[in-house]
């Protein structure tokens, strides 16, 4: 079969990642997590002195790591300038500062150019997550998904991820991360027109890999 482009946006704590890595791993697919790379320079900055709240500092530096991802659904992994960030980029502080970064221009333009190269070399076919995706980076992707969830059913599952977390501080700061993301003015996080929406709240893991799965396979 030709290559297929699946293209998976949603809000945090939705089961994006769980999700696009299955789908990936059962169709033989590439998988490409879109977030870890606004992670990872998000992250660079902070280690290079870089204040991420100064929009014109962040455009400047923009340019300067060398971010590069795997693409297996088996075991993501993320380098920036060598180093493996894969860890680092999941820290507290890396989540609390990556939206102030995603949103400058420079960023986003950087970044969308690095995941079309990826997601062009992909010979079987790709599943990329993110938050603009189906807008922005793919608009011709075969398959659009948009995955909701109850905030409640968000927060919950994150804090089920982050060792030692408060479920009502998760619920507060991912709650402010999306109305940062869905408000900024490049490339907010948004449904595509095209994109089919799967609300996940009452759905188990499994029951939304098959569905995406379904979709796929309808598309090939
Ligand atoms: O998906 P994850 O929570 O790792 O994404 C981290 C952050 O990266 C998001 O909160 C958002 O600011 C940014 N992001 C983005 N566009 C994408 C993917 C992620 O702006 N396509």
């Amino acid at each position: 079969p030709a290559a297929v482009i699946v293209a998976i946006d949603g809000p945090s704590g939705t089961g994006k990642s769980s999700t696009s890595k299955a789908v990936a791993a059962q169709l033989g697919l590439s998988y490409l997590d879109t977030g870890a790379q606004y992670r990872a320079i998000t992250w660079w900055m902070l280690n290079n002195g870089i204040d991420v709240q100064d929009a014109m500092e962040v455009a400047t530096a923009a340019a300067k790591p060398v971010i590069v991802s795997g693409t297996d659904p088996a075991a993501p992994t993320i380098t920036v300038d060598g180093e493996d960030a894969s860890g680092p980029i999941r820290t507290q502080e890396v989540t609390s500062k990556v939206s102030a970064v995603s949103a400058v221009p420079e960023v986003r333009t950087r970044i969308t150019e690095l995941q079309r190269t990826i997601a062009a070399a992909a010979e079987r076919g790709i599943v990329v997550e993110g938050r603009d995706i189906g807008t922005t980076v793919l608009p011709d992707a075969d398959l659009k998904i948009f995955l909701t969830a109850s905030p409640e059913a968000r927060a919950a599952r994150r804090s089920g991820e982050v060792k030692g977390s408060d479920l009502a501080a998760t619920k507060e700061a991912l709650i402010k991360r999306d109305a940062a993301d869905s408000g900024r003015k490049t490339s907010p996080l948004a449904k595509a027109d095209d994109a089919v929406e799967v609300d996940t709240t009452e759905l188990t893991l499994q029951q939304v890999i098959e569905c995406v799965v379904t979709l796929v396979e309808e598309k090939r």
